[in-house]
């Protein structure tokens, strides 16, 4: 009798952990699998790998699922399957958020196509709750295959930084299949997912710092797109840092972010992968927002092909779950090159203009001090919707900056006298990026300075709130 019990008990660790003591209530514990073959039949735990139920996690009700590594590696076969297939339908019926907390090594052999289509009936349902209900996933362990198509198809994963892994196949189907050795860090550890392939958006130091910040994640977003996130009481912002005036000095602008929202509340995403762009959960007067920065700290805060897939994806999200969205621009340009145009630099920027232009939310823009080309209309211009947009005393809004324009324009004239050069280079500032042009034709909608700023976007929200209307407004497909 101990030995059930503790057995229990080691099953629903993760799960007491996460959820508010004594909330949990579980389905299908004695669900088993039906297979025959393989000898499988010596080998039924019961719950068959997973525990699913709903719980509350600080008050609110939500759907949660849980593998178990030690009951046939967490892999998922028929009846795992339709336990978790089962839950995300709760989900449906009941508009709850969805957290899953993935130790598997995906597609249960010995159960063959019934597995596959055990994953396909989750992945159908994954995107069938994209957008109306949050999904959070959680990765604990070593997971492949389905067991990581499934956190990408959700809003938010994040993975614990040790043992730890994410990756179609291991180490050892990759070695029989291309020869290449590879260690299960390199292929899919933590650290990689956060820098290089952008699949984590949080990186935790172990399971109960993992659990923390999906507590905390959840506490940013409403239950489902029908309802609104939770209000918390406001706090003052930071004191608002100086910034250098020359604008090709770098700066790290998660100052200027945490002078504009609430205190404590800025809650950065995917802060390794494409750093030169930074976006994050704040909150603004106790109302959360999503706020998206350019970050002239890195690549002097360029748009890229990674920056706008990772900014657009978590536009599409702050907007699906009616967040509104509070941008800071201060950005060059996209960045030019080979590279970035046969990488897709045009199909992939536009996903970030399409996110913006789309966007139904409450959208307020500051720009910090310059904002060019293309990258001035992407960062939530006004002629994208934005609702109103601010910029800093002397902020430049200009095709391009001085240097490139006069090279173009003058070319004839540099040619002829290239001593004339800086000459030129003021002459264009004064008459085509005079901080005054935009705020005269109604780009921006004010001049502000720094210690105004959270008043002004405060106070903007404030008077976009009651606009609010939650529904449905679109799914949050992976970029
Ligand atoms: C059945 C599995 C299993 C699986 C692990 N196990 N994966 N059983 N099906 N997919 C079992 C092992 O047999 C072992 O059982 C126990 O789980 C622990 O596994 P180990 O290998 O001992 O653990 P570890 O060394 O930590 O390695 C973990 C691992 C490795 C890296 C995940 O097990 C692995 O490479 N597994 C296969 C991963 C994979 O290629 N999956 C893809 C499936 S296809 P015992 O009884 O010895 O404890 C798929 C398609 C989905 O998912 C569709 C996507 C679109």
């Amino acid at each position: 009798m101990t030995d059930v019990v503790d057995v229990r008990d080691q099953r629903l660790a993760r799960v007491d952990a996460l959820v508010d003591t004594g909330t949990f209530t579980e389905f299908g514990s004695q669900a088993r699998h039906r297979v025959h073959a393989f000898e499988m039949q010596r080998k039924r735990p019961a719950g068959d790998g997973v525990v699913t139920g709903t719980a509350r996690i600080n008050g609110r009700p939500v759907g949660i699922f849980s593998q178990d590594p030690k009951s046939l590696g967490g892999s998922l076969g028929e009846m795992h399957a339709a336990k978790i297939s089962r839950l995300l339908d709760k989900a449906a019926r009941g508009r709850l958020p969805v957290v899953g907390l993935l130790d598997s090594g995906g597609a249960r052999i010995q159960e063959g196509v019934a597995a596959l289509d055990g994953y396909g009936e989750i992945f159908r349902r994954n995107v069938a709750l994209s957008g109306r209900v949050p999904q959070v996933s959680v990765v604990l362990g070593p997971c492949a295959g389905g067991a990581v198509y499934s956190p990408a198809l959700t809003d938010i994963v994040v993975m614990r930084r040790l043992d730890s892994y994410m990756f179609l196949t291991g180490p050892r189907v990759v070695k029989a299949v291309t020869f290449e050795d590879v260690t299960l860090e390199q292929l899919g550890g933590a650290d990689m997912h956060a820098e290089s392939s952008g699949v984590a958006h949080l990186v935790a130091e172990d399971t109960e710092h993992a659990l923390e910040l999906v507590q905390r994640v959840l506490d940013y977003l409403p239950g489902s797109c029908w309802d609104t996130p939770p209000v918390f009481a406001p706090q003052p912002p930071d004191p608002m840092p100086d910034i250098p005036s020359d604008h090709r000095l770098p700066y790290d602008v998660r100052g200027v972010i945490r002078g504009v929202v609430d205190g404590d509340s800025f809650l950065e995403l995917h802060e390794r992968f494409a750093p030169n762009i930074v976006v994050g959960f704040a909150r603004v007067d106790g109302h959360a927002v999503g706020v998206v920065a350019n970050q002239p700290y890195h690549l002097a805060g360029c748009l890229d092909i990674a920056a706008s897939e990772k900014a657009a994806r978590f536009v599409r999200m702050c907007d699906a779950f009616g967040l509104p969205l509070v941008t800071l621009v201060d950005v060059p340009g996209f960045l030019p090159g080979t590279g970035q145009e046969a990488g897709g630099a045009i199909r992939k920027g536009a996903k970030l203009l399409y996110a913006f232009a789309e966007a139904t939310v409450p959208r307020v823009t500051v720009v910090l001090r310059k904002a060019f080309g293309g990258a001035y209309i992407v960062m939530n211009s006004r002629s994208l919707g934005a609702d109103a947009v601010y910029s800093w005393p002397g902020a430049e809004l200009a095709v391009m900056g001085a240097e490139g324009a006069v090279d173009v324009i003058y070319r004839r004239e540099l040619q002829a006298d290239p001593e004339q050069r800086p000459a030129l280079i003021e002459g264009y500032r004064a008459e085509a990026m005079a901080p005054q042009i935009p705020a005269e034709r109604l780009s921006i909608d004010e001049v502000v300075t720094p210690g105004e700023t959270r008043d002004m976007v405060a106070a903007t929200l404030a008077s976009l709130r009651g606009g609010l209307h939650p529904e449905f407004r679109h799914d949050n497909l992976p970029q």
